[in-house]
């Protein structure tokens, strides 16, 4: 998406050969007329596949979320990282581990709002090891719910998240591809049509 890696290039800040830092537009400050091309687009590249509700995680896969869910008029459902009062009873819950702070965390949803006749399409901000994505589909499992695809704002394609997805033969549709953060420098994977 041309839009997307523009605004990479732009406002992101390789802060190592493997992270790489988009505070001003998503996952700090949020920019919203961005998050709108980006929900859209999402809804395009998953025209063709059932969704009856989108899945993400708090707090940056949420913006991106709500607009595609926009867009797809289907409701937007975030895993919690922390215990919440209220969210108590009949939880999916999975654990998902952190490689970069080397722990594990739960992730927790309400099987209220997922049932077995549910198309789930899981939207997140990043794509590194694939962790997040797959405590996801864990979730989605569990409810006996099937999932239609995996929407990814940015991919890091030098770490293997992505890879492991597709050969799983999810539909992983990532709107910007990152090949290299090696030399301070963002590099693209090359698209096909953009
Ligand atoms: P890992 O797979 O690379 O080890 O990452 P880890 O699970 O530890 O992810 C920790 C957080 O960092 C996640 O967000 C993940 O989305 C994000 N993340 C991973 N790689 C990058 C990167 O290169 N740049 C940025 N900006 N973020 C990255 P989170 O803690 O769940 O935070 P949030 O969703 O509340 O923002
Ligand atoms: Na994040
Ligand atoms: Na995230």
């Amino acid at each position: 998406m041309r839009l997307l890696q523009q605004k990479i290039l732009q406002e992101g800040k390789v802060l190592s050969d493997s992270v790489l830092k988009v505070d001003s537009f998503l996952n700090h400050q949020v920019d919203p007329i961005l998050m709108k091309e980006i929900g859209k687009e999402f809804a395009n590249r998953f025209k063709e596949v059932p969704v009856t509700k989108i899945l993400t995680i708090e707090s940056s896969g949420i913006a991106p979320s709500v607009m595609a869910g926009l867009y797809m008029d289907v409701p937007v459902i975030f895993a919690r990282k922390r215990k919440s009062l209220t969210l108590t009873e009949n939880l999916l819950t999975s654990s998902v581990y952190s490689f970069t702070k080397n722990e594990s965390n739960e992730i927790s949803v309400s099987n209220n709002f997922l049932q077995e006749n549910d198309h789930v399409l899981i939207i997140d901000d990043f794509l590194a090891n694939g962790e997040a994505a797959q405590g996801l589909i864990n979730i989605v499992k569990q409810a006996g719910a099937n999932v239609s695809g995996i929407g990814i704002v940015i991919e890091k394609a030098f770490q293997d998240g992505g890879e492991k997805l597709r050969l799983q033969g999810y539909k992983v549709e990532s709107l910007a591809r990152i090949q290299s953060l090696a030399n301070k420098q963002v590099t693209f994977i090359r698209e096909r049509e953009e």
